[in-house]
């Protein structure tokens, strides 16, 4: 597995790159778990080839969140990647990503997809990835790029980005990754205390009842939704947000003839999970 640490390292391979070789590509900001890992096999499935990018992202955190702690394990993260028989490995640094510094660099916005659920709570987090993602998608250019459906905003302003800019390159998603109890794998189960990871397992059973109340009728779906914020805040949860919207445009749900998924967010102590269900 070759390990690119440079964005000229990065470009040298890719054009040493046969033209007759698939290759997939599953970007990330490290701190490897096995939803990260499931994206490799996927891309293993559908390419011949196939990188990983990681890089912890300045742009899409906030100033008041969790940049300088977010979990770093570049060293463990290569031995993970290399088991599952990753191709390479590109590593950045921010100056390669953020030549002038971030005030000045060029960004990229998708209108409409981003104005809400974690678009709403945390303004500039999706200008943040899509910057990065279109960086990332230009210099690997690979031919099918795999996403994780944990994060199913995410993954549709890339979809909307990839569609608006002509970038030449298949999403593909892989369903989320949950530990036995349900919660949905994260870099950021790690900042669970002990006590909070036994509450944790609560919010995926919570949007997975409202997924099954919403699957039998939308009437009722704001009593629903107050009971379930109910059960969460009262096990001490801060809920950010419980909605149901349709997975196409992420407007508010008013039938169920198209998709519509449950998307929820919500903290225990400092830590954020987010997971989602689809109806
Ligand atoms: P990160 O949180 O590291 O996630 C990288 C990829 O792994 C994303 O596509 C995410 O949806 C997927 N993933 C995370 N947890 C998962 C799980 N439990 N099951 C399945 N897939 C999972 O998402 C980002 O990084 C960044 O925003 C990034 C796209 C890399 C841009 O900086």
């Amino acid at each position: 597995m070759e390990v690119l640490r440079s964005l000229e390292a990065m470009h040298e391979w890719r054009a040493s790159l046969s033209p007759d070789y698939r290759l997939g590509f599953a970007p990330t900001m490290g701190n490897l778990h096995a939803g990260h890992i499931a994206l490799i096999h996927r891309a293993r499935q559908r390419s011949d080839k196939v990188i990983a990018s990681i890089f912890v992202n300045p742009m899409q955190f906030g100033a008041d969140e969790d940049l300088d702690a977010y979990p770093r394990t570049l060293e463990t993260d290569l031995e993970k990647l290399k088991a599952a028989g990753t191709t390479a490995v590109f590593v950045p640094t921010a100056n390669d990503i953020y030549p002038d510094g971030l005030a000045q660099h060029t960004s990229v916005d998708v209108p409409g997809l981003t104005d809400v659920l974690c678009g709403a709570s945390r303004p500039g987090h999706f200008r943040g990835v899509t910057t990065v993602v279109s960086k990332l998608l230009g210099v690997v250019r690979p031919h099918v790029t795999v996403f994780g459906a944990k994060d199913l905003q995410q993954v549709l302003v890339i979809k909307k980005m990839v569609r608006d800019l002509s970038i030449n390159t298949e999403i593909d998603i892989v369903p989320t990754v949950r530990e036995v109890d349900g919660l949905a794998m994260s870099s950021r189960n790690v900042y669970l205390s002990q006590k909070d990871r036994s509450l944790a397992p609560l919010f995926s059973e919570t949007l997975e009842r409202v997924r099954e109340q919403v699957a039998e009728s939308l009437s009722g779906i704001d009593g629903i939704i107050a009971e379930a914020k109910a059960t969460l805040t009262n096990a001490g949860f801060v809920v950010d947000y419980l909605e149901v919207r349709h997975t196409h445009d992420l407007s508010e749900a008013s039938s169920l003839s198209q998709e519509t998924a449950i998307f929820g967010a919500a903290s225990l102590g400092n830590t954020r999970l987010l997971d989602n269900r689809i109806v």
